[in-house]
């Protein structure tokens, strides 16, 4: 470490922001993280998060929020989540918007920086829980099962049975939903039918801090983190939250590490119980993951107990057509055995049927 970079108390969060890389699709961010990590003021309003939190998301996150509740400021001109033809992002007036914008803000975007979290919910990774459904169906012998997503969020993956969805060229699920997903078929890898699917004996989401759809202000938080230029993922996030908001699964505020056990013991003993999770076991801090497994594996204890999750990467060795980075459905079985049904898109937006 350079004296320079020791005597910078700001170091660790100028970093995140002068190599922003992980807004891959959008320019915009890109270009205003660069702004950020040069500006001792915004640095310091971005420093404000919780512990844990990653600063560039939230940041982004809180500015957007304000930004969509309609205020009326130049920086506004730059987002195309708010006009149609945006001002190009690159140059000194994006720069100079931003400050001036979290200037006249500071108080709102700092309530939101320190009470708000990185919970995004991807509709798309529905198609996920449906593919692990479809999979384990055959093992379960035809008995409902108990479905309890972890870290469910606002609950948009539950809504899985209530979306169209098309996998190369092939369809399922409700054609007339106002949710189509599409994805991409990779390999030659067999495609379960997605259209069988366990009967559910009893749904619940646990989130240790569940989004109320239906309320203005939590809607207005995850359509936020959504970057400025995705339109397609806004209009998908906006379809699911009005369908899911009409009929909105239960969802247990706590720590999966704690509320599991106590669910566990309130089901029916002997009957199947399938855990899903995507983009959760990855935020939980090292020194808390032992105690999250033991949640989920709680839920074993008094039933046959099937463990689906999207959150690893995959094994190199798998059989792959192609090197696409993606993640790994992973299914572990009342047996203790543990598979990668598909690689898949963090988003799903392909998916590869491993050949078993
Ligand atoms: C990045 S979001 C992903 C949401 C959703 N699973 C998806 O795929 O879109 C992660 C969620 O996990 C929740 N979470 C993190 N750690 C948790 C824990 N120990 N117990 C319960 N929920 C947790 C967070 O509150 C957040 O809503």
């Amino acid at each position: 470490m350079t004296d320079k970079i020791a005597n910078d108390p700001r170091a660790s969060i100028r970093n995140a922001f002068a190599d922003a890389r992980e807004f891959t699709t959008s320019p915009l961010y890109r270009s205003l993280a660069r702004v950020v990590a040069e500006d001792d003021a915004l640095l310091d309003l971005a420093a404000r998060g919780r512990a844990g939190q990653y600063p560039t998301f939230l940041f982004f996150g809180a500015v957007h929020h304000v930004l969509l509740s309609g205020v009326d400021h130049p920086l506004a001109a730059f987002f195309p989540s708010r006009v149609a033809d945006p001002a190009p992002a690159e140059g000194q007036a994006a720069g100079a918007a931003l400050r001036s914008f979290c200037a006249a803000y500071e108080w709102e975007l700092t309530s939101l920086i320190s009470s708000r979290l990185v919970q995004t919910n991807q509709v798309q990774r529905s198609l996920a829980l449906r593919y692990g459904l479809a999979t384990l169906l055959p093992e379960t012998d035809g008995t409902p099962v108990h479905l309890i997503e972890v870290g469910a969020s606002a609950g948009l993956n539950l809504g899985y049975d209530r979306y169209g969805y098309t996998v190369g060229a092939q369809r399922f699920g409700n054609p007339d939903s106002p949710v189509q997903l599409a994805a991409e078929l990779l390999g030659d890898g067999p495609l379960p039918d997605l259209d069988t699917l366990p009967k559910v004996a009893s749904v619940l989401g646990v989130d240790l801090n569940p989004i109320d759809i239906r309320d203005v202000e939590d809607r207005r938080w995850l359509e936020a983190l959504i970057w400025p230029e995705n339109h397609d993922q806004r209009r998908l996030f906006s379809a699911a939250s009005e369908l899911i908001a009409a009929d909105a699964p239960p969802i247990r505020a706590g720590d999966a590490a704690v509320v599991l056990p106590e669910l566990a013991a309130s089901l029916p003993a002997g009957e199947p119980r399938v855990v899903y999770h995507s983009g959760t076991r990855m935020h939980v801090p090292a020194h808390h993951l032992d105690a999250f497994d033991a949640g989920i594996e709680s839920l074993g204890a008094d039933g046959p107990l099937w463990w689906l999750s999207l959150e690893d990467a995959p094994d190199p060795a798998l059989p792959r057509s192609s090197d696409r980075f993606g993640a790994a459905l992973n299914l572990r079985g009342p047996d203790g055995e543990r598979r990668t049904l598909a690689v898949v898109d963090g988003h799903l937006r392909w998916v590869e049927p491993m050949p078993w």
